[in-house]
């Protein structure tokens, strides 16, 4: 008999629609009846970058499904002590670590532990790769403002270049059919171009722009990014993002019923003046981010 496959989540665009939809009925059916489908098991997230909404939100997802939740950082592991992430994940399984979920500035870390974890490993975020759990919470935000995904206009901006969230977002987002996808930021802060043939060869409509002020009036959902910094030492790397601030004034100008989304932390991008307004659903992500979530872990714990 063939070894039991293990359902490790590694990148987002694994998913199917299918799949996505079944998780969104189970995230709902969980927001109404809950579970305990956790009872006596352990969850360990292992952080090697700072977490504060996903790794809460694993933890504390966790315990509302009945287990026991235990959050580690790389600063107080014996990572200090020059163990590898290998040998990390392998001690965690060991000890009684049901699930761990990793979070690691290297992009390959994920797939190397995959390889050797006896339990489940879920990608908390890998270098400037890939997010695909906030992914879910995305679509899944989107789903609960707009119901249907299909056919929407989406616009994702700001630093396209190193960021993981947008390249999980448009890799998830080509399992709808019809959406039309823009993309927003200085020339030199651009989507890398595999994922880009990724979209165009799964059938989305992309447009690459710079101009946010042309598009925002035409758009459902607005994703907007910070400056991700932590990856590079070129102080110039982040030049042109000034002008894309959501602020009252674009909020106004976006269509009826349109959204503002963010995976947060903020910073200047996004003024909190906006916070208070009907468009605003950044603050409802985490919210969802929880359920989804719980509905991703109890399909694992199957
Ligand atoms: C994001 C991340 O870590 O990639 N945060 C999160 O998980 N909500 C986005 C970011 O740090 O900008």
């Amino acid at each position: 008999m063939p070894a039991k496959k293990i359902p490790h989540v590694l990148r987002a665009q694994d998913f199917d629609r299918r799949r996505i939809d079944d998780l969104f009925d189970s995230a709902n059916m969980l927001e109404q009846k809950g579970s305990d489908c956790a009872k006596g098991k352990t969850l360990v997230f292992y952080a090697c970058q700072p977490s504060t909404r996903t790794r809460l939100s694993f933890c504390i997802g966790w315990e509302r499904l009945g287990g026991t939740a235990h959050a580690v950082s790389s600063s107080d592991s014996s990572q200090e002590k020059g163990e590898t992430i290998e040998d990390t994940v392998l001690s965690l399984a060991k000890i009684g670590a049901d699930v761990i979920v990793l979070r690691h500035p290297d992009e390959d870390a994920i797939f190397r532990v995959a390889l050797l974890s006896p339990v489940p490993i879920i990608n908390g975020g890998s270098g400037k790769e890939q997010h695909p759990t906030q992914a879910l919470l995305d679509v899944y935000t989107i789903h609960r403002a707009h119901k249907d995904i299909d056919d929407l206009s989406i616009a994702l901006v700001g630093d396209l270049k190193f960021g993981r969230t947008t390249n999980s977002l448009a890799y998830l987002l080509t399992k709808y059919r019809g959406v039309k996808l823009y993309l927003v930021s200085p020339e030199h802060l651009r989507i890398k171009g595999d994922l880009l043939h990724y979209l165009h060869e799964s059938g989305v409509q992309v447009e690459e722009t710079a101009d946010l002020d042309r598009i925002i009036g035409q758009v459902d959902v607005v994703y907007q990014t910070r400056a991700q910094k932590e990856y590079t030492t070129d102080p110039n790397a982040h030049a042109g993002l000034a002008p894309y601030v959501i602020d009252r004034r674009v909020a106004e100008r976006m269509k009826k019923g349109a959204i503002i989304l963010h995976p947060l932390p903020r910073n200047q991008e996004l003024s909190r003046e906006i916070d208070a307004l009907p468009q605003q659903k950044y603050l409802d992500q985490m919210y969802y981010g929880r359920l989804i979530r719980m509905a991703l872990l109890q399909e694992i714990l199957r």
